[in-house]
């Protein structure tokens, strides 16, 4: 059995959860993958702050630890903000490490370079956490779809916000106490300006545009709107009337070229999407051959983005070991047994 020597570079909401997984689902990942993983380093500002459950011999607040360690295979970066990630991931890729992030700032502002970076390297550079928490849409706008022509990417695709306008329509919630328990529940960025003033989502906007348009779109390119200026009236009336406020991402490929906002939206309310509630996310896609889909799931808190941070390292794990593509059926695959029903 092959020991995958991993570093995350965080421990935050999202790095706490991420060696968590780590540490419970050992077993699994050696028989989805052959390989057994060890954390072997957490990058953090303050080393000696105790983390729970976290040892203390794994933390490091010295990125050359890291760097120069050869034994280490991937970089599971969920720190955060452009700088130093960028420059951590360029040099880790050029270290020959393989990399899996959550960071959708860097990606929808710099996501040209890094991705340049990987492709010189022949590394991996996995995302699906970048976007939409725990929902698989980077791998299915990726691959799964790209058979067809997409023309429409919409949806919400910022959990904090969802949550603060849910409690405020649904128990009459003050934003302010709203955005407080968003904060506490780890939905919110590490600064919520991006979560409210609608960012984050048109960051999110920017990437799958960029993946389902075969485009590059960036996040200065994205019209946004957040949620700031709605008031408690605006959503009593909408209710009033039959409608919900929802903050919508759209995406769309039009002859004039591709254009991608993030502005609050009345949506009636037997629409899928006013059901779509606290932090939880929703994306449609609308392509030429397979008309409407649509994914739904948790998009933000600990362990649903964790849950998707893991599923790229399970990727990346496999490549390492069987460079396979991890194909069902394929030897990768440790099959457990079936219980015959009826037995
Ligand atoms: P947190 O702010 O909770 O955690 C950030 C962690 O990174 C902290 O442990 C911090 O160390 C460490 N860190 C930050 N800067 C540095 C630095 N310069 N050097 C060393 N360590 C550093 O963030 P989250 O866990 O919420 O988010 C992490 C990433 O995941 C972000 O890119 C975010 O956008 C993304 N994401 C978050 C989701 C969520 O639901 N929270 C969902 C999807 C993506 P210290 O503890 O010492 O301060
Ligand atoms: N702050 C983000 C959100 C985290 O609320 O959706 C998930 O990307």
């Amino acid at each position: 059995k092959k020991t995958i020597y991993a570093a995350i570079l965080g421990a935050g909401t999202v790095g706490t959860g991420v060696y968590k997984l780590c540490q419970e689902m050992k077993s699994e990942f050696v028989q989805k993958t052959g390989a057994d993983l060890v954390v072997k380093k957490v990058l953090v500002r303050n080393a000696s702050k105790k983390r729970e459950g976290i040892e203390d011999a794994v933390l490091t607040d010295n990125w050359k630890e890291i760097i120069e360690d050869p034994e280490i295979d991937i970089v599971i970066e969920v720190m955060g903000g452009i700088e130093p990630a960028k420059t951590y991931i360029i040099e880790a890729l050029e270290a020959g490490k393989q990399i899996v992030t959550a960071n959708k700032d860097l990606l929808a502002e710099h996501g040209q370079e890094v991705m340049a970076a990987a492709e010189k390297a022949g590394a991996d550079l996995e995302f699906e956490a970048a976007v939409a928490g725990a929902i698989p849409i980077i791998r299915p706008l990726k691959q799964s779809m790209a058979g067809n022509r997409i023309s429409e990417v919409m949806g919400i695709v910022n959990g904090t916000t969802n949550y603060i306008l849910t409690k405020m329509s649904e128990k009459g919630m003050d934003y302010a106490e709203a955005l407080a328990q968003a904060t506490e529940l780890g939905y919110a960025e590490a600064d919520p300006t991006a979560d409210v003033e609608g960012y984050d989502a048109g960051r999110k906007m920017a990437i799958m545009a960029s993946i389902a348009f075969n485009s590059r779109v960036t996040f200065p390119q994205v019209y946004t709107e957040g949620i700031t200026k709605i008031s408690a009236d605006d959503i009593r009336y909408a209710k009033e009337f039959g409608y919900v406020i929802k903050l919508l991402g759209l995406a769309r490929n039009t002859p004039e070229g591709i254009e991608v906002k993030v502005h609050p939206m009345l949506i009636d309310e037997n629409h899928p999407l006013a059901g779509v509630k606290d932090a939880f996310n929703a994306v449609f896609v609308h392509a030429d051959a397979m008309d409407d889909a649509m994914f739904m799931g948790r998009g933000a808190g600990q362990m649903p983005t964790a849950s998707a941070v893991m599923g790229d390292v399970v990727d990346v794990m496999r490549n390492l070991v069987y460079n396979c593509c991890g194909r069902v059926g394929c030897s990768c695959y440790k099959q457990l047994p079936v219980k015959q029903i009826g037995e």
